[in-house]
């Protein structure tokens, strides 16, 4: 279980859901863990739990702190040769209720700060002649559903932006993507509390549950290893089938979401 063995790894949005569970993951592993939150105390309380990690105050938005942030981590593991843009927040709201601030919100720290970490880790990995990128966009970047605009458009751009980085940086880096489904996070905690709307969701998903960050982590952790070593470009769809044309989620979908616009 030591296929991440001294290498360094910086895990954005590390102090909840999908990203503690990869920090431990990939700690589990061997790797040293840059928790990199703008929630300093949440990151720093799951660094605590995990073997060799370090927790980063960065928001994603601020490149200087991103900037800051890599370098801090390439100074105290000396390998940043592992990624995973992982700090994204959401929101449900038609869009021509979506206003300015939201509208940057959503795109900058889903979209730009995908990209401002790359860009500042990716000369590292290029100095070192490995590396592999993983990017936490999302089914909604893929098959958007109403009400979430500015989020799904984030995370289709958050898909290109995968791909461009596969093109670019090949043949020592490896960029790839996971695309979660309905996962059982705070980011959803919301959705959960809404039975009526929620169970007929879950029970068309063809797994039949919602799915848990370390479902996630572990996809992430194996296009992040060597057992991914000729994948490069792809978005791996986490979602237990939810997104199968024949799924029949998508009514179930367009009831919650808008149910919870209206919350809004
Ligand atoms: N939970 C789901 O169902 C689901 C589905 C598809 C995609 N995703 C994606 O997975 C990722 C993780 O989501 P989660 O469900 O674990 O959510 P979460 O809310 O549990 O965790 C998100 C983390 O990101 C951090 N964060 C938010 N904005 C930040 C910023 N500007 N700078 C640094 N950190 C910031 C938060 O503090 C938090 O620790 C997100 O990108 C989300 O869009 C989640």
């Amino acid at each position: 279980m030591n296929e991440f063995a001294n290498r360094g790894a910086i895990v954005t949005g590390g102090a909840s859901g999908i990203g503690a569970a990869t920090a431990a993951r990939f700690a589990q592993a061997g790797a040293r863990v840059a928790v990199v939150d703008r929630d300093l105390d949440a990151a720093a309380t799951i660094a605590r739990t995990l073997p060799g990690a370090i927790a980063f105050e960065c928001d994603v938005r601020n490149t200087a702190a991103v900037d800051e942030t890599v370098g801090l981590a390439m100074d105290t593991f000396g390998d940043c040769s592992l990624l995973v843009n992982n700090a994204g927040v959401g929101d449900l709201r038609p869009m021509h209720t979506v206003d300015d601030k939201l509208w940057h919100r959503l795109i900058d720290v889903n979209l730009t700060g995908t990209f401002s970490m790359m860009r500042a880790v990716l000369p590292h990995m290029l100095a070192a002649q490995r590396g592999a990128i993983v990017n936490n966009a999302s089914l909604s970047g893929l098959a958007p559903t109403r009400n979430e605009a500015a989020y799904s458009a984030a995370k289709a751009g958050v898909i290109a932006l995968t791909k461009s980085g596969a093109l670019e940086y090949g043949p020592f880096v490896r960029v790839n993507c996971v695309a979660p489904g309905f996962i059982a996070t705070p980011l959803t905690v919301a959705f959960q509390q809404m039975p009526e709307t929620f169970e007929p969701i879950r029970d068309s998903i063809p797994l039949q549950r919602m799915g848990t960050a370390e479902d996630v982590a572990e996809v992430i952790a194996f296009l992040c290893s060597d057992k991914a070593a000729y994948v490069t470009g792809q978005t791996l769809v986490v979602d237990g089938g939810l997104g199968l044309p024949q799924a029949g989620t998508d009514a179930a979908l367009a009831a919650l979401f808008a149910k919870f616009s209206e919350l809004n």
